[in-house]
């Protein structure tokens, strides 16, 4: 058995892959060089150790630590032995200029944590009743094809397997064509009754992507959080794309009073969708990404097409906010000379998380971590769509600055090596 490597000399690993000199941080889009190299790590790191690694029709990567031949712990065997296994995992792409540790953390967590259960297996202090699997889902960020969490909702069939077929990525590359590059069968893919019976239950560790765990009521005298937080739910959801079309003209010839600029319009929106989410109590939206077309300094785009991510606890709110910028955006489009379209890319509904598993999870929790909290999130997670197939839960490791999705997202070393802990004895517990 290889030395066991710490969550931390794990990441050190894989901390010059996939910088972005421009945007700072890391942009590793899935299927991308640097996506690729970490799935490559993954599975070299889970194949070293005696894991059997397999990568199933949608790309997710599955690393099997089957229960010995013979068992007789009265688990299924044969054909059926890895029915109802206890999965851990997360995943490897980023967003572009994201932080070090949105996905790795958990996957890193997930080879450390077998490190830890292979080490009291070994010592004979742990017996299990079911495989463990460690899953690298692919596209969770939906950074290059546009749908958040695409490998999970392929596997559970939440997407429509010819949309995401037809996904394209910025470079017009369908999600197809970009599947067949890595040697998968599109006509193979989507929802996958025979890899979910394989979940029992999933638990994914992952960053805390807020200030949840610096919260004044779980803070010590030296305001400092607790390592480790289970998580009870995450907010609803979804993205939607605005298309402003107007009149492409010359930025010199063409007199203010004569122009239909979407960009002036699109400026107008992104304001009423800052106002709009602000009158609602507990809403988040956000329009991070704007495209004019052509896109020239002296050029009056002709179209503005610009992406909206609303969030909020209550779904029929999150639908009502949407309607209500929709609703603005086609009165400013239309005093703007413009016209506007909005279609809705994804949508994932609130999700409460297992009750059971969530209790277990809280209880084994206690050992490393006396008094972690449970915590809501507002990030969305592969979690979150499994949760809808198979007993889900979480667990947040501390985030002492709550800044996540750019480079500055940050863990302490202390507190990785606690949510290993915590993740090994949850597994334990589980298995
Ligand atoms: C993914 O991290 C998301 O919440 O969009
Ligand atoms: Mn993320
Ligand atoms: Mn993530």
């Amino acid at each position: 058995m290889p030395e066991p490597s710490t969550v931390n000399s794990l990441m050190g690993a894989i901390a010059g892959t996939g910088r972005d000199a421009r945007r700072g941080g890391y942009s590793r889009p899935v299927y991308s060089t640097p996506e690729l190299e970490l799935r490559e790590w993954f599975t070299s790191e889970a194949t070293s150790r005696g894991l059997a690694v397999e990568r199933d029709a949608n790309g997710i990567i599955w690393a099997w630590w089957d229960l010995p031949a013979g068992h007789d712990g009265g688990a299924p065997s044969g054909a059926d032995a890895r029915r109802g296994a206890l999965v851990t995992g997360s995943h490897l792409d980023s967003v572009p200029g994201g932080g070090a540790f949105d996905g790795p953390l958990g996957v890193a967590s997930a080879l450390a944590a077998y490190d830890v259960l292979a080490a009291r297996e070994a010592a004979g202090d742990l017996q299990r009743h079911r495989a463990l699997a460690i899953a690298v889902f692919p596209e969770e960020e939906g950074s290059a094809f546009g749908v958040a969490c695409l490998g999970s909702r392929l596997l559970t069939g939440a997407i429509d397997t010819a949309r995401a077929l037809n996904l394209r990525d910025a470079s017009g590359t369908t999600f197809a064509d970009a599947s067949c590059a890595q040697g998968l069968d599109p006509d193979a893919m989507g929802r996958d009754a025979a890899a979910l019976a394989r979940i029992g239950d999933f638990v994914e560790l992952h960053v805390e992507q807020g200030l949840g765990l610096n919260g004044e009521e779980y803070t010590d005298a030296a305001g400092r959080g607790p390592a480790v937080a289970v998580a009870s739910s995450i907010l609803g959801h979804g993205r939607w794309r605005f298309s402003v079309s107007g009149q492409g003209n010359h930025a010199g010839t063409t007199l203010m009073s004569d122009r239909a600029d979407p960009m002036v319009a699109a400026a107008q929106m992104v304001l009423a969708v800052r106002k709009t989410a602000a009158a609602q109590s507990d809403a988040r939206a956000t329009v991070g990404r704007l495209e004019p077309v052509p896109g020239g300094t002296n050029v009056i785009a002709s179209r503005v097409d610009f992406w909206m991510d609303v969030r909020h606890p209550d779904d029929a709110v999150t639908a009502a906010v949407v309607e209500r910028i929709h609703g603005q955006a086609q009165k400013i489009a239309a005093f703007e000379g413009c016209t506007v379209t909005m279609t809705e890319e994804s949508y994932s509904g609130t999700v409460h998380f297992d009750a059971a598993l969530t209790r277990a999870l809280q209880g084994s929790v206690q050992r490393t971590t006396p008094g972690a909290p449970a915590l809501s999130t507002g990030a969305g997670h592969d979690a979150g769509v499994l949760a809808a197939e198979v007993p889900t839960g979480m667990l947040f490791v501390r985030n002492p600055s709550g800044i996540s999705h750019s480079p500055e997202e940050h863990v302490e070393d202390d507190d990785a090596t606690a949510g290993t802990i915590a993740l090994a004895d949850t597994l334990e517990d589980l298995l």
